[in-house]
């Protein structure tokens, strides 16, 4: 079981389109079957009793993909909101987006707010979902907002430091202890660049269709191992 060590979990979902081609099927069929893996495992990270998970749904940048393939993935969102995710509100899971709201549709904006609406007193856990997000981009939005505090006084220069500078943030979360990245790639495409400062990295090849509850089980029993230093060092364990 989670303790207080472990308080948010990060995944980037990748490997579905090519989850489908190994199949002879349309990437469309990888992206389906990815949210049905999505909610397996947030059931069972609450049942775990994590507290925060992050996802990457879709980022900025994937609207560099055909229109078929970007409008699919905005049908399925709505699908998720507005249907499929009820068992995990009803499992006491909130959920929150990250990510910029122009040049999203506006069915996909309504299904976004409903589902931030009837969730929003669940307190069992959040699903922090990022949709059409950058990193970077979310650092920019931060320092807008921060700007507008400064400006207006809310805020003096010095006030601020590394931890409550989250809270211009997207959303305000504790840093990220472990992000996962299925699909092979090792990379962090621009997501969430500012939360991941610490974080406890795992690639694997496992396309993100394939990844079970039991996988993420083998990661946090893997986590539970790591000695996180923060840039200090063990006393007790060094001979030096
Ligand atoms: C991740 O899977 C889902 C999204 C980016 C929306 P991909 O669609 O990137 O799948 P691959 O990487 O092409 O296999
Ligand atoms: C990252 O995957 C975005 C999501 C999982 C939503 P991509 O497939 O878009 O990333 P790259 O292009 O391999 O870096
Ligand atoms: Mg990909």
């Amino acid at each position: 079981m989670i303790d207080d060590k472990l308080k948010h979990i990060a995944i980037i979902m990748d490997g579905n389109g090519r989850w489908a081609e190994a199949r002879g099927k349309k990437r469309s069929a990888g992206h389906k079957a990815g949210s049905e893996t999505l909610e397996k495992i947030a059931t069972h990270a609450v049942d775990i009793g994590l507290k925060y998970l992050s996802v990457y749904a879709f980022s900025t940048d994937n609207f560099k993909r055909s229109e078929e393939e970007v409008n699919y993935l905005m049908d399925l969102f709505i699908e998720m909101f507005t249907k499929n995710f009820e068992k995990l509100l009803d499992k006491g899971i909130k959920v929150v987006f990250s990510g910029a709201k122009e040049g999203l549709r506006a069915d996909v904006l309504n299904a976004m707010d409903d589902i931030v609406e009837r969730s929003k007193n669940n307190n069992k856990a959040t699903l922090n979902v990022c949709l059409n997000y950058g990193g970077r981009e979310e650092i920019i939005r931060a320092c807008e907002r921060y700007h507008e505090d400064l400006v207006s006084g809310k805020v003096k220069k010095g006030e601020i430091n590394r931890d409550t500078f989250t809270r211009y943030l997207d959303n305000d979360l504790p840093p990220i202890d472990i992000l996962i990245r299925t699909g092979k790639e090792k990379r962090v495409s621009n997501f969430m660049l500012y939360e991941l400062y610490y974080a406890e990295m795992y690639f694997l090849d496992t396309l993100f269709p394939d990844f079970t509850p039991e996988m993420l089980d083998d990661i946090i029993a893997d986590f539970y191992g790591v000695e996180r230093r923060f840039g200090g060092i063990n006393y007790e364990k060094s001979s030096s």
